[in-house]
């Protein structure tokens, strides 16, 4: 299985907080907002470096830097725009590439309704964010959208996953490593992710 579960304290403590039943709008916002940070502390670990030369304070130096072109952010609306700032705190000069999905209630399956895809994919990684990966529909879909313009390199980064998504992920593009702060236990009848989170877009936006 291409997935990384980050158990690193600071993960396991903030998405505890995470699951409390009751918890206020802000409460999960803000602690979206650093999951998803630390998440992409991990996702961005083997980026490649390259090495460069160029003018220090007492002459030229070589520095390390990320090889090629900037990454590409690719929040799925609408939760995933709940974790692009923390994203962006790590990986600031990235662009941003946008996927709306809805789900087509006879077949079940997520039509994309608007994208909005930065440049040269081809030359840049993606991170394709979303906070719940439950059937994986949305996430194979962004995917695709995806290595139809080219993208070669693509994660996939989200706060919880089911093993039945990550087994459609996996299937589907086993080149894309999942990175995450929970494989959770299953599924339920409604597609909510369990114990999961409830409905993150919900509690990011305060609807509901
Ligand atoms: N989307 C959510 O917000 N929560 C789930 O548990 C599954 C999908």
């Amino acid at each position: 299985m291409n997935i990384t579960v980050v158990k690193h304290p600071l993960v396991q403590h903030k998405l505890g907080l995470l699951r409390e039943g009751d918890i206020s709008t802000m409460k999960f916002r803000q602690l979206t907002h650093e999951l998803a940070r630390l998440l992409a502390y991990e996702a961005t670990r083997d980026f490649e470096l390259e090495s460069v030369t160029i003018d220090g304070w007492c002459g030229p130096i070589d520095i390390e830097q990320i090889k090629g072109k900037k990454v590409t952010v690719v929040p799925i609306l609408r939760a995933g725009i709940g974790m692009l700032d923390g994203v962006l705190d790590l990986v600031p000069s990235a662009k941003i590439s946008v996927v709306g999905l809805y789900r087509n209630e006879e077949t079940l399956e997520p039509v994309p309704y608007f994208d909005k895809f930065v440049d040269s994919l081809d030359e840049r990684i993606a991170i394709v964010i979303d906070p719940m990966l439950a059937t994986g529909g949305s996430m194979n879909a962004t995917i695709e959208l995806l290595k139809r313009k080219g993208c070669k390199q693509i994660k996939a980064v989200v706060m919880v996953a089911a093993p039945e998504g990550v087994k459609a992920v996996n299937d589907a593009h086993p080149d894309v490593e999942i990175v995450t702060a929970s494989l959770d236990s299953h599924l339920n009848e409604n597609g909510y992710i369990i114990p999961g989170l409830g409905d993150a877009g919900d509690k990011i936006f305060g609807t509901k």
